[in-house]
């Protein structure tokens, strides 16, 4: 049998007395009682089986989000409330910002180019970022690329692409916005910005994705990871798999730095904020950068 809701079988209890008692003296009264009663049964019906409306509204209100969307107006729910999320806040503001001077890069750049300004979001998750972007008019088009399981923590990231598409379809974005489920290693296309946040330290071989990254990106990539607290800055520093992991890397400011303007990148802004819900010296900080592509690269599919 299915599990009654408790407004449900609050609302039947009610319907059976008001049927009973008084309302059968009553014939016109009780027959719209019976009106009343047939279009409220309904209505518990659809509750149970879940009709659209009703299963976005319980699917927005677990508290299993990766991000709460009230920055487009919808609040969600997420997990590990008050921890996880105080992290994502750390890096949000920074990464907002960063995101709008992109935008203002590639626009000054682009001048009267007719085809529309396009973004990839590696790692995406629930495309939070792409969202921002898309519903502020930032850009015009965004690709996000998760596999949903790479990270080696598949239960807390299962699902997260149907999130972002709940979303995208509640802020009507979906010819804006695709979602591939896929390995970032083999993401395809050009695209005006990259956002990579979020993901280089899941991966073992990040210098691979920013070859790849480089030769794929028009103009700016925006960069968001998570470095050690406790390692030397002057040298560059690489380790695999992350030492308190069994996936993954970690490596220091330097190495991705040089890493990056090697491959054609000036970095215009660094910001390095302290994850204060991380307690492993591994995971203490948050890097940002903002990296704008020199003008003499050109840009091209990889092989
Ligand atoms: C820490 S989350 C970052 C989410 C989002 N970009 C943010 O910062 O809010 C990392 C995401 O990367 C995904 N991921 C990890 N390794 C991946 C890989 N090799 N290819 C594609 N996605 C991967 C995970 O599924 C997870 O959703």
């Amino acid at each position: 049998m299915k599990k009654m809701s408790d407004l449900g079988r609050s609302l039947k209890i009610v319907l059976k007395t008001t049927k009973s008692k008084a309302l059968s003296r009553f014939v016109p009264l009780r027959h719209i009682a019976n009106e009343v009663r047939v279009v409220m049964l309904f209505a518990i019906n659809y509750f149970n089986q879940g009709v659209p409306g009703f299963s976005l509204y319980r699917k927005l209100n677990l508290p299993n989000w990766y991000h709460d969307f009230s920055i487009v107006g919808i609040k969600t729910r997420t997990f590990r409330e008050g921890g996880y999320d105080l992290s994502q806040k750390i890096k949000e503001p920074i990464l907002f910002n960063y995101i709008e001077n992109a935008s203002g890069i590639v626009k000054a750049r682009n001048g009267e180019k007719k085809t529309p300004s396009s973004l990839v979001d590696l790692f995406c998750a629930d495309a939070y970022y792409s969202i921002y972007a898309l519903h502020n008019d930032l850009v015009e088009l965004a690709v996000g690329v998760d596999s949903e399981e790479g990270s080696g923590e598949g239960f807390v990231r299962g699902g997260v692409l149907d999130q972002a598409d709940t979303i995208s379809k509640i802020c009507t974005l979906q010819g804006k916005l695709s979602l591939n489920k896929s390995d970032v290693m083999e993401y395809r296309g050009v695209f005006d910005i990259c956002l990579c946040i979020g993901g280089l330290y899941h991966i073992s071989d990040p210098l691979s994705l920013l070859r790849r990254i480089s030769a794929q990106t028009r103009h700016v990539l925006v960069i968001q990871t998570i470095i050690p607290s406790h390692v030397n800055e002057e040298t560059p520093f690489f380790v695999t798999p992350a030492p308190h992991w069994t996936w993954g890397s970690r490596f220091n400011k330097k190495y991705l730095i040089d890493a990056l303007t090697g491959m054609g990148w000036t970095i215009s802004a660094v910001d390095v904020k302290p994850m204060l819900v991380n307690s492993n010296e591994w995971d203490k900080l948050s890097l940002s950068l903002l990296c704008v592509k020199n003008p003499d690269k050109t840009v091209t599919e990889f092989p």
